[in-house]
């Protein structure tokens, strides 16, 4: 059930039988020269919009923009700082609690999020802890789980693509974007076939050192195929774990 294309009453009603809601977070970012620049918000929509066929679960619109500052060197890349990024994080979270969720879980799609997403959980938390007037609210829990390490997704990814994966710009992001979006499937020989690793700091730094925006990988391997593979095995572990945190 996604929220965007749900009604007030509906919410009413769903919250009678559930306080959980995940929220797919990702960011809006280059993903070297074929990855889609939405790959990181696209990815945990993907796979919870597939998850939420086997489990009930409310979807909440993406957060799809987050902490991507050393990609700005690469055009079309939308950053927040990570001040912004938590204060809206805590908008969106305090917009929820209003109307009775209890239990907040952020799927996430960007490894450069999890830091700013584990400082806006403290801030959450803390909020509520200074204030007084809060301890009569309900409960408040908030889970962080980034897509590529749900059970079994991990190893799969590897058996897939044995040499370059890769951290940035993987063969495995992009063949779960392939295989949701085949009509925008671009085809491009990477050179290096393997792109080169190293330290990420500034966007100029980042752009040097990675001059095509791909970091370890070869996503020039990525099919559909495998991103269903791949999406059907993220789907089934999130449906167990989205289910097991919504009635703990
Ligand atoms: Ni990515």
């Amino acid at each position: 059930m996604l929220l965007h294309l749900s009604t007030w009453q509906e919410i009413d009603e769903h919250l009678k039988k559930s306080k959980a809601i995940l929220i797919p977070i990702g960011s809006t970012e280059q993903h070297g020269p074929n990855g889609f620049l939405g790959t990181d918000a696209l990815c945990p929509e993907i796979i919870a919009r597939a998850a939420a066929q086997q489990t009930d679960m409310l979807i909440a619109p993406t957060f799809s923009v987050g902490c991507a500052q050393h990609h700005l060197a690469f055009s079309g890349t939308i950053t927040l700082r990570p001040s912004t990024m938590i204060a809206a994080m805590q908008d969106w979270s305090a917009s929820l609690v209003r109307h009775g969720f209890e239990k907040l879980y952020w799927f996430n799609g960007h490894g450069g999020n999890t830091a700013t997403v584990s400082a806006a959980f403290s801030e959450i938390y803390a909020e509520r802890s200074f204030s007084r007037e809060k301890k009569n609210d309900g409960d408040l829990a908030q889970k962080l789980r980034n897509w590529w390490e749900l059970p079994g997704v991990y190893n799969l990814c590897q058996d897939i693509y044995p040499a370059g994966d890769g951290m940035h710009a993987t063969a495995s992001e992009v063949a779960v974007t392939y295989a949701a979006y085949p009509e925008a499937i671009k085809t491009v020989e990477m050179s290096p076939k393997i792109a080169p690793i190293g330290e990420i700091r500034d966007a100029e730094h980042y752009r040097r050192s990675f001059p095509d925006g791909r970091i370890g990988s070869d996503p020039s391997q990525a099919t559909p195929e495998d991103g269903a593979r791949i999406i059907t095995a993220a789907a089934s572990a999130l449906a167990k774990e989205f289910a097991a945190f919504a009635t703990a």
